[in-house]
Order: C-alpha cells, then sequence, then structure tokens
C-alpha cells in the first residue's frame, strides 16, 4: 500500500501510529483506516484544488466567513496567495462545519483533528464492526426507507437551524452506522443566510434523498420536505423541535425549477466515488 504523502507528518509526530488500508478514493479526497489515539479512526486526506470538481464553484462559497479583507481580496483575485487562502479554508471547512453540527446535535462523524491536510475522526462501523456502508449500498423496505428518510430530513433541519445547507447531501453521502444514518463529507457545506442560492441548494439535497428513498417507498415521492424547511426558515419560524408535515402550500414565488436542474446536471458530472 502506498502511503500518501500528507500522511508522513502525522505518523512523524505520533498523532497517527499506524495506516491500516485504504478505505475509499473520491474526487475530493482519499480515505484511509488508520490507528489514532490506540483506535481505529479514519484520515482523510485531502486532494490538490487540482483535481476537484464542482464544489469549490463560487455559487457554493458565496457567503463564507474569511479572517481578513486582505484574504478575501486575494481569494477574489486569484493569486498565488489567495489560492493558498481558498484551498486552506476549503479544507478547514469540513473540520469547521462537523463541529458545528455536532453541537447543534446533528449525526456526524467525530472529530479528532485537523492537521497537515488531513482530517483524523470517528471511524463509523455498521451492526458486524465494519466500515459503515453508504445509503447507495443498502436496500430498504419501504417502513426502513420512511423512517430513515425521516431522520435524514431532522438532520437536514438541524442543519439549517445551525445556519449550513449540506450541499452535497445524497445517498453517497449518509452512512448507515449500526446506531442508525451519519451525514458526512461537509467540505462544501454553505451558509444558509448568506449564499444566494441556498434555498436551491437545499431542495437539490433534500431532492437526492427523496429520490433515492423514494424508489423503496413511492409515497416519499409526493412529499417536499425541502420547501417546507425554506418557507419556514425564511420567516425565522424553523426551530429543532418543529414538527415537518412534507407538505408544502406552495407561494406566490415561482419555483425555481430550472435552478434545480442545473445543480442536479452539475451534481450528475461529478463522478460518483469507487470503493477500494
Ligand atoms: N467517518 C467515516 N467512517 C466510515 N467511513 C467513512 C467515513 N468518512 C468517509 N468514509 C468513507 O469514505 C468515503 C468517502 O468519504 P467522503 O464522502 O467524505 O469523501 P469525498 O472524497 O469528499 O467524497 P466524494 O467521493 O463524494 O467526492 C465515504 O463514502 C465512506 O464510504
Ligand atoms: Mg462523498
Amino acid at each position: 500500500m502506498k502511503i500518501p504523502e500528507r500522511l508522513y507528518p502525522l505518523l512523524e509526530n505520533g498523532l497517527v501510529q499506524e495506516v491500516v488500508r485504504p478505505l475509499m478514493s473520491g474526487k475530493e479526497a482519499a480515505v484511509y483506516i488508520v490507528i489514532a489515539e490506540g483506535r481505529y479512526c479514519v484520515a482523510k486526506v485531502y486532494k490538490e484544488a487540482i483535481h476537484r470538481s464542482f464544489r469549490q464553484r463560487a455559487d457554493y462559497t458565496e457567503g463564507r466567513m474569511v479572517r481578513n479583507s486582505r484574504q478575501r481580496r486575494a481569494m477574489e483575485k486569484g493569486s498565488k496567495y489567495g489560492r493558498e487562502q481558498a484551498e486552506a479554508a476549503w479544507q478547514t471547512a469540513e473540520v469547521d462545519a462537523l463541529y458545528k453540527l455536532a453541537a447543534a446535535g446533528v449525526r456526524v462523524p467525530k472529530p479528532l483533528v485537523f492537521s497537515e491536510g488531513v482530517l483524523l475522526m470517528e471511524l463509523l462501523l455498521d451492526a458486524e464492526d465494519q466500515p459503515a456502508p453508504r445509503l447507495c449500498d443498502c436496500a430498504f423496505t419501504p417502513e426502513q426507507a420512511w423512517n430513515s428518510h425521516g431522520f435524514v430530513m431532522h438532520q437536514a433541519q438541524l442543519m439549517l437551524c445551525a445556519g449550513l445547507v449540506h450541499g452535497d447531501l445524497s445517498e453517497y453521502n449518509v452512512l448507515l452506522s449500526a446506531q442508525g444514518p451519519v451525514i458526512i463529507d461537509l467540505p462544501q457545506a454553505i451558509d444558509a443566510a448568506g449564499n444566494r442560492n441556498a434555498r436551491t441548494i437545499l431542495l437539490r439535497d433534500v431532492g437526492a434523498i427523496t429520490g433515492f428513498l423514494g424508489r423503496f417507498c413511492p409515497p416519499l415521492l409526493e412529499s417536499r420536505f425541502g420547501e417546507e424547511m425554506w418557507g419556514l426558515y425564511e420567516r425565522a419560524e424553523l426551530h429543532p423541535d418543529t414538527q415537518l408535515t412534507g407538505r408544502w402550500r406552495g407561494s406566490s414565488r415561482k419555483a425555481d425549477v430550472r435552478g434545480v436542474q442545473r445543480e442536479i446536471q452539475a451534481a450528475a458530472r461529478d463522478a460518483r466515488p469507487r470503493r477500494h
């Protein structure tokens, strides 16, 4: 097994004791099982910006906080310094989102540390103590699909209450652990209040989960949790314990069907992860 260069500093400073095996390699990162703090963990090793795909587009990063105006100007100009700043901001975005969401009660892997372009986090396991499968690797009875859908919708609600939209939520980025679904893969998480595309991206996120689980439980396909959530959020009426119905009476505003279609096409262009 070839150990990626980025893991060497962590091995040298003892944060990681052993690299056990690769788990997955996606477009954005390579994921390894490692031993850290004496137990099995996941090391997510980010790839260089050049190898990444749609998720770093401006419509995702709009409204993100940066440390100072020099940084922002440099990032907008695209200078070398700016690119380095953008790269650092991208990589820390996931660990920042994980801490924020865990505090908001969202079920995400517990982060251990972020260092040298590597995120160390809890290894999620299934009931057989194997790495947890993705939703797309599983089959569901209609009842299981209904329950998992309700759970993931509530997670999206908690995220929105914490001011974030996942931005790449789908059956590929939800793992089915022994304790139930867990949301992963957050470097592109979107600032719900500061990003003009937040509503469209939330609808796409919700649509992806509903479309997948709706194959096992067709009545789900009629639900409109995304619109309902966003409507309540805009009126500052969405709270962690708000009971959603999945029904939406619509509004005077025309649905942004084109925008959602554009987002779906952009996501489809992004190749899907391959298991080793
Ligand atoms: N904490 C974890 N526990 C178990 N498996 C994990 C964990 N984090 C990631 N994985 C596995 O690694 C895969 C890739 O992780 P993730 O989706 O975060 O990376 P990515 O490269 O950004 O994604 P993509 O492949 O969608 O571009 C996941 O689909 C999952 O199978
Ligand atoms: Mg992923």
